[in-house]
């Protein structure tokens, strides 16, 4: 190839050569051909790139191709109910709802729905009458001094860092225009997490905010900012569903200055959190953090997020809260499916338990222990729509957080490209002229509009379940395949009977 190259090269070289001799044109395309040949030549003796070396020049539509690939994917190849992780109809409705517009879809549905993978609600032949209302949710078990009142929708955890300032700005304030809370993610909170709406403190094992200089705990500087007065909610960061196992990873990229300095780390090195806490190590630690939390923070709602791996470790801090009478305000439930800035896709892949069966377990687990009433229970992963919200409260949740669909309502196009800091619509970058094209003020109503519709969507749905309150539905409401198979009879239908109660 690389010969077949030369010889052409300087062959057209030589005739160009000519027709300029002989009618004084071809100057501009002889010296592009000079300047291919070279760059040919530096690419035949280098020794990193096979292709190159192979195919000099025409190497590079290769990088080229799979540079564009995800949007010659989307553009061209992708059908409606094609796309990953969020399919084209499912980023539709995200992004109508987001505008305000017309959501509707006509002629029927386009999904399979005689496969097995079928789900779907019971509907009522007697409806109940849509709630105009958003339905909220009081958080806040015995030893909360300062219960909140927090919408069943809100913003999952995402750090300024892995998101643009632009970013969390907008979402913030849709946060307050919409009354529902917005988790900071591990990275700490900022100015920008402060434009006036309500805010989940989340802690990670990297402590950014509240960080000593060994990078442990730092009780005095938690409880100065946990007392702001929008800090609503704090929560402990055990795992994500995207990584479970892993620390947070923010790239060299994207740690600019000024992240450096919030989070008082190196600037333009990869930050890699440990995979576990330094404040504890046992499940009787967590539950001793937990109230040391509390106490420092006069009493707000504390709770942890993780995501279910080895399920007997769950039920043994079930049984250490119990024993040492001592519980979460909420846990936070993060599904396997969840999104991340950046993870080792090993991780993606092939760690943790879907949110389905981890909801299910968490929930039967905390009846079996007699807790439920004490602490809510939130959930993540791959909420965007009415029905994942009501199916989320049926298999047992309290409340849902939404990451990638309030993402979606930013403009965010799933480009794939969190981890580079060259996110084209400037939600996932650090990159200043990328983020200008993120308008605050526009993106914000979008947020605002993405949630009241999704939750209205949810109060419409449940209505045509036939119920009035998201306090009525239990798991019984869906059923799956062809065989109508109850979701309550597919997952561990008897797990708990070999625990022994304290
Ligand atoms: C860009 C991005 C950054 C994230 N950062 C954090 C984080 O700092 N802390 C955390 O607990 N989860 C983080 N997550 C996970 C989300 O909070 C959420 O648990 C997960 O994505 C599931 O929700 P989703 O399916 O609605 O995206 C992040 C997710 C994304 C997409």
């Amino acid at each position: 190839m690389r010969k077949n190259f030369f010889i052409f090269g300087i062959a057209l070289l030589i005739i160009t050569f000519a027709i300029y001799l002989l009618f004084d044109i071809g100057l501009i395309f002889m010296a592009v051909l000079v300047v291919l040949l070279l760059v040919g030549y530096a690419n035949s003796v280098q020794h990193k790139h096979a292709i190159l070396r192979n195919f000099p020049v025409l190497g590079y539509f290769r990088y080229l191709f799979e540079m564009i690939a995800p949007e010659i994917q989307q553009y061209f190849i992708e059908r409606n109910t094609d796309g990953k992780p969020f399919s084209r109809s499912q980023r539709s409705l995200a992004y109508q709802r987001s505008k305000n517009i017309d959501a509707t879809t006509p002629f029927g549905t386009q999904l399979d729905i005689n496969q097995s993978c079928y789900e779907g609600i019971k509907h009522s032949i007697f409806p109940a009458t849509v709630n105009e209302e958003l339905p909220r949710v009081l958080v806040g078990g015995p030893d909360c001094k300062q219960p909140y009142s927090a919408s069943l929708l809100n913003i999952s955890a995402m750090s300024f860092g892995s998101l643009s300032e632009n970013a969390i700005v907008a979402l913030n304030k849709g946060a307050q225009k919409g009354n529902f809370y917005h988790n900071t993610g591990e990275g700490g909170l900022t100015q920008f997490h402060q434009q006036g709406g309500d805010v989940t403190w989340q802690i990670g094992t990297g402590y950014f905010g509240c960080r000593n200089a060994e990078g442990g705990f730092d009780a005095e500087k938690f409880e100065q900012k946990a007392n702001l007065p929008e800090v609503k909610m704090i929560e402990i960061k055990l795992s994500q569903g995207a990584k479970p196992g892993h620390g947070g990873v923010l790239p060299a990229t994207k740690n600019t200055e000024e992240i450096a300095k919030i989070r008082g780390v190196e600037p333009h090195t990869t930050i890699l959190s440990p995979p576990g806490h330094s404040a504890f190590s046992d499940t009787q630690g967590l539950i001793t953090f937990i109230a040391e939390l509390r106490r420092l923070s006069n009493g707000k709602p504390i709770g942890f997020k993780l995501c279910i791996g080895k399920t007997t470790e769950f039920e043994a801090i079930c049984e250490a809260m119990v024993a040492q009478n001592c519980y979460p305000d909420f846990i936070t439930v993060d599904g396997a499916e969840g999104g991340t800035g950046a993870a080792p896709l090993e991780f993606s892949d092939g760690v943790g338990m879907p949110y389905e069966p981890a909801l299910i377990f968490v929930n039967k687990t905390l009846v079996f222990y007699g807790i439920r009433d004490k602490i809510r229970v939130i959930c993540s992963g791959k909420i965007i729509s009415g029905y994942s919200i009501l199916k989320a409260v049926a298999l047992g949740a309290d409340m849902c957080n939404s990451a990638r669909g309030f993402m979606f309502s930013l403009g965010c196009i799933q480009a794939l490209r969190c981890n580079t800091n060259t996110c084209p619509t400037g939600v996932a970058t650090q990159d200043k002229m990328l983020m200008k094209g993120l308008v605050v003020s526009d993106k914000s109503e979008r947020v605002f509009h993405f949630h009241r519709n999704t939750l209205h969507a949810a109060n419409e749905l449940l209505a045509a379940a036939g119920k009035s309150s998201f306090a009525d539905v239990d798991i019984n409401i869906f059923m799956r395949g062809d065989e109508f198979t109850h979701l309550a009879d597919l997952y561990f239908p008897d797990n708990l009977k070999s625990v022994t109660r304290y």
